[in-house]
Parts: C-alpha cells; structure tokens; sequence
C-alpha cells in the first residue's frame, strides 16, 4: 500500500527497509503549477518521491495525499499512480524507482491498462456489432411496414422492429453492465445496403427476397459460441437473441412464400417442379379435347332435333294389319 510521510514524521527505519532497492533510478522533477505526472502504474517498479518544494497530490491507488517540501511518498510495484502539482509555484521533488526505468522488463500502464480497459473479451466487439445492428434493423423495418399496403404484412413487420428494438436496447444494456458505451456507427457495409432496401420504395417480393435461402448460404450466427470466455448473462442473451432472428427469418419467408403464391403462379410451380413448356403442352392438349367435346355435342344436338317420323320406322305388324 502506498504510503506518504510528512517532513515533521518520525520515520521508522523498517518501513523503508521494506522496498527491495536494488539497482536504482533515479529522476528529478519539477511540475509548473496545475502540471501532472499522469496516472500510471509500473508492476515491477517501486517508487519513492521525496518532495523538495511546492505544494501538490499524490494519489496511490485510491488513496490522495497532500504533499509538500519535505514529504516522502512509497509507491509500491503494481499501484496507481499520479502527482499533480496543486499549488500556485513549481513542485520539485526526485523520483528513485528501484530498477533503472530505462530497462527493458519496466512495465508502465496507463489507465485503461491498469485497469484491465484494454483486455477486453472479444466477444465485446460482436455485442456492439449486434446492438449497432439490431438499432439499424428496428428502424428499416418499422420504415417497410410502414411503406407496404399489404395489412398482413405490415403487421409481422412490425413485430419484427420492436423484436429488432428490444434486442438493441438489451444488447446496449449488456455492454452498459459491462462498462462499455455502444458505438452505434459499428454496422458493415452490407447490413447498411440491406437497410437501405428496406426502407426504399421498393415492392414487397423485392424486399422479401433479399432473406430467401441461397445456395451455400452460412449461418451468421454459427460461431459465436466458439469463444469459450463468454460469460453465463452475455450468453444467455446471445442464445435469445439468435433463435429470435432465425424465427424473423422464418416469418420473412413465410410472407414471401405467402405472396409467391397470390402474385406470380409461375413462381408457385417452381416449387412443385413443373415447367412452363409442360403447362403449355397439357393447355394444347385440354384444347384439343374442349375441341373434340364441343364436335360431339352439337352431333348429338343435331341427331336430337331431327323429326320422330325420321327417326322412328313403322311397325311391320301394323302395316300387314
Ligand atoms: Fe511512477
Ligand atoms: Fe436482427
């Protein structure tokens, strides 16, 4: 723990037989008044500063210690460390670390080094990438139900964007849990063409068919669980979130399926394997057979209009009667 001693402190000697001096550095400082040494930590380094004039701060870790000519402050290998000069005239003080700084194994920190900012789990950059999206989908879908004239439609639309909505914001609220901020620009170049056709004036099928199964298609969502580092809350919401979106993907198509069928027959035989040509030659031939029917029923109409006399010859044994 880093500690501080004023001028007027009786210091024991044990204490600064505590550090374990070796090799020494050492490195005079002065700070013009509102300067900083900013903060930092060195993890195999300990420091001792020994104040020779104006006024300042030592901040160790958490802790913040006012000092002046006189004060000796102990920083221990590993801690946090900052000094600001506080006061209205430069603050001088000589810094001795227990190794040469200059040595290669001196392993300086920042903030967000020594607090671990900096090693993040990569899972990280795919919870943004879903929050970012997932903000982006709620809107163009919300735009597209409100652009298609089709009721049905626009009612699973909708369900969609606040579905899309709902993933962001959970998403954003993980990230927040966190301690990371969402960067909403975080969306490629594809998902951002995708929006843009979703909310153009486009037509329905148009739309629908940019989420029709293709040939060798991936699954985008295949490896996420590859990373082994994620964390029970993170992946239950990513579990929640993928079956979520293969169910958006099954409505799309079933929509697409559903007005396949009232809009383009043609589009409906693909799926039953018939040819155009087959229909043609099975139209041709029902053409012949009405033909053939037709001829066969105006023979019998006419064969139905001749007079009984004709049609009836007399009776032997009435005639010899
Ligand atoms: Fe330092
Ligand atoms: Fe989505």
């Amino acid at each position: 723990m880093g500690q501080v001693w004023q001028a007027a402190d009786r210091v024991a000697e044990g204490i600064i037989e505590d550090t374990n001096f070796i090799e020494l550095g050492v490195a005079p400082a002065c700070l013009a008044p509102g300067q900083t040494v900013s903060e930092h930590s060195h993890t195999l380094v300990e420091e001792i500063n020994i104040f020779k004039s104006g006024k300042g701060q030592i901040q160790i870790e958490n802790d913040f210690f006012d000092v002046c000519e006189g004060s000796v402050s102990v920083v221990p290998a590993g801690e946090f460390h900052a000094i600001t000069n506080t006061g209205t005239e430069n603050l001088e003080f000589v810094t001795v670390f227990n190794k040469n700084v200059v040595a290669d194994d001196v392993d300086f920190k920042n903030r967000e080094q020594h607090f671990g900012l900096n090693e993040l789990p990569g899972y990280l950059s795919i919870l943004n990438k879903i929050a970012a999206g997932e903000a982006g989908g709620a809107k163009a879908f919300r735009s597209w139900a409100e652009k298609t004239d089709n009721p049905a439609l626009a009612e699973v639309l909708t369900k969609i964007a606040i579905r899309e909505a709902e993933h962001s914001a959970a998403f954003e609220k993980r990230l927040c849990e966190l301690g990371h901020a969402v960067d909403f620009s975080d969306i490629d170049e594809a998902t951002c063409e995708l929006f843009a056709c979703l909310e153009s004036d486009g037509s329905d099928m148009e739309k629908l068919e940019r989420f029709a199964e293709k040939p060798g298609q991936r699954d985008p969502f295949a490896g996420i669980f590859k990373d082994t580092d994620i964390d029970p809350e993170t992946g239950a919401l990513l579990g929640r979130f993928i079956a979520e979106e293969r169910d958006t993907v099954r409505m799309l198509r079933a929509c697409h399926a559903e007005i396949c069928g009232k809009e383009s027959p043609s589009a409906a035989m693909a799926d039953t394997g018939v040819t155009l040509t087959q229909v043609c030659e099975a139209v041709t031939s029902l053409t012949g057979l009405v033909g053939e029917l037709k001829d066969e029923v105006a023979a019998l109409k006419a064969a139905a209009a001749k007079p009984a006399t004709a049609r009836r010859k007399p009776s032997k044994a009435k005639k010899s009667a």
